[in-house]
């Protein structure tokens, strides 16, 4: 069985390309819809109701492209959505905070785990209660670091950008008396300043990229349920809900090619209709 239906996935901006270009990578067949809620940008540190509400009208806009899976390729979102909302939605559906905790758990030696995510995130305590389910003893260090979102979604993102550098030196340094061998990239816009984070850790450090470890997965899920699609290459929609150009330039640095086709605009009042 082959089924050639979209997947979609969505984000508050440009995190979620981190899931879409493991993806594309993995499941170069597959046709994908992307949406980036740029008009309501940042998440992070909204009430768990508003989020919740986000996510419904996010997944209400990816259902009307006949997808046959949602990603919430957003930390965020998923800290936030209860397995009712998820089990409701009558598609499968996966966030990314599972995945990635998993691969932590996996990966680290020491039991020392490292967590960055936005303020709603480690509010949540969602990927520190998957962590120790698996490893009652790991030692967690979680910290909120609310200013990389705004950075990423603005292009502060190259290895050497002064401003972001002496932002992240400021927030990891919470790690600095007790280092982690593995540090949870807990928010999807974090990879795409990965280099940075990695260089002001050091080698010791073996950082976790959400949106990657969340595309792994849904790999092995389609495969098993018969769900990949068949034949040539897939298309990329992409769907942003503030302006196209900003996401366009971002988005093309990020993946490292100029997006398939243009991106096209979605009205944030339509998505709350
Ligand atoms: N990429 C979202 C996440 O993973 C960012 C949330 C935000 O917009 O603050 O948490």
């Amino acid at each position: 069985m082959m089924d050639s239906r979209p997947i979609g996935i969505f984000d508050s901006g440009l995190g979620g390309l981190t899931a879409l270009k493991e993806l594309r990578r993995l499941l170069p067949q597959e046709n994908l819809i992307y949406f980036g809620d740029t008009g309501r940008v940042p998440y992070g540190a909204r009430s768990p109701q508003t989020l919740r509400r986000f996510a419904m009208e996010n997944i209400r806009f990816l259902q009307n492209y006949d997808v046959k899976m949602i990603i919430a390729a957003c930390g965020t979102i998923s800290s936030i959505m209860t397995d009712e909302m998820a089990g409701g939605m009558g598609i499968p559906f996966t966030g990314v905070v599972k995945a990635a905790a998993l691969a932590a758990c996996r990966v680290t030696r020491s039991g020392c785990i490292g967590v960055i995510g936005t303020s709603a995130t480690i509010r949540s305590g969602a990927y520190l209660r998957i962590i120790h389910e698996t490893l009652p003893h790991a030692k967690v260090t979680a910290c909120a670091c609310p200013l990389f979102v705004p950075l990423v979604e603005n292009g502060y993102i190259e290895e050497n950008n002064p401003v972001t550098e002496l932002v992240a030196r400021d927030y990891l340094s919470v790690f600095s008396h007790q280092k982690p061998d593995t540090l949870i990239l807990g928010c999807t816009h974090y990879p795409l300043i990965a280099p940075l984070i990695g260089r002001i850790m050091g080698d010791g450090t073996t950082l976790i990229d959400p949106g990657r470890e969340t595309a792994r997965l849904v790999k092995k899920y389609l495969s098993s349920h018969g769900l990949e699609a068949d034949g040539k290459e897939g298309q990329t929609r992409y769907f942003v809900s503030a302006d196209t150009e900003d996401f366009d330039v971002i988005a093309a640095r990020f993946l490292g090619h100029p997006l398939e086709r243009p991106v096209e605009h979605v009205d944030v009042d339509d998505l709350c209709r």
